[in-house]
């Protein structure tokens, strides 16, 4: 036999030997991309790559304009602050508070009576639905510290929600019923809400 042959072998296999500096700049890019991935993958988390399951969520996720806009930020303030009572879906609960959804007040041509209850308060009898009910604790004026645009946007809200249909209320018109009534005390049901014009 001849062992000779593996002589030029092991001669070439010498000259593939890689530099040491290309294995520490192999590590280091290695390294660097590892901290790259780390900061920007967010470790392939669903939320981060496929955040729409559908076309429809996608939609719902684009910012929205105008009456829209104003009718989204409504349903977020009323929830805060009129849902609690009147329900998320405007039912009404018993013993708190009385519907909105289908109310004659809510739904009303003009708008001054429906800026009146949250700014001043209400008590005593109200027919709503044209059932007439009394809820003992009243509603306090629970609109009376809000911005003239929050009131605006959770009047337009209810307004245009759950079945009711009536035109929207504008930051405008409550700073005008507020500029109108001032220090005024609850409204006292439905004899003095008539009194007031539509
Ligand atoms: C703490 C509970 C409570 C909260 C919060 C509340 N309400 Fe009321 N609301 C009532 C009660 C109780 C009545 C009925 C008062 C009566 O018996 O005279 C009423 C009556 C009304 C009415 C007239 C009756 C009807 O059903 O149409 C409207 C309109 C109304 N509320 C709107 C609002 C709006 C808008 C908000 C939020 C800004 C709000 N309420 C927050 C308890 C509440």
């Amino acid at each position: 036999m001849n062992h000779d042959l593996s002589n030029s072998k092991s001669q070439t296999s010498t000259h593939l030997t890689v530099p040491i500096w290309i294995i520490a700049l192999m590590l280091t890019l290695i390294f660097l991309g590892g901290v790259y991935f780390d900061h920007h993958s967010g470790w392939f988390d669903a939320k981060v790559y496929g955040p729409y399951q559908s076309a429809g969520q996608l939609a719902a996720y684009q910012p929205l304009s105008g009456e829209a806009a104003i009718v989204a930020h409504g349903k977020q303030v009323y929830e805060i602050n009129c849902g609690t009572c009147h329900g998320p879906d405007g039912m009404g609960m018993p013993g708190k508070a009385p519907p909105l959804a289908g109310s004659e007040w809510v739904n009303a041509k003009g708008f001054h009576r429906l800026v009146e209850i949250p700014q001043l308060g209400l008590n005593g009898t109200i027919t709503v639905k044209g059932q007439p009910m009394n809820f003992p604790t009243g509603m306090a004026a629970v609109g009376s510290a809000m911005s003239d645009a929050d009131l605006a946007a959770i009047l337009t809200y209810i307004r245009a929600s759950w079945g009711n249909n009536a035109d929207a209320v504008t930051a405008d018109d409550v700073k005008a019923v507020r500029a109108s009534v001032g220090g005024h005390h609850a409204i006292d049901g439905d004899v003095e809400l008539k009194t007031i014009p539509e």
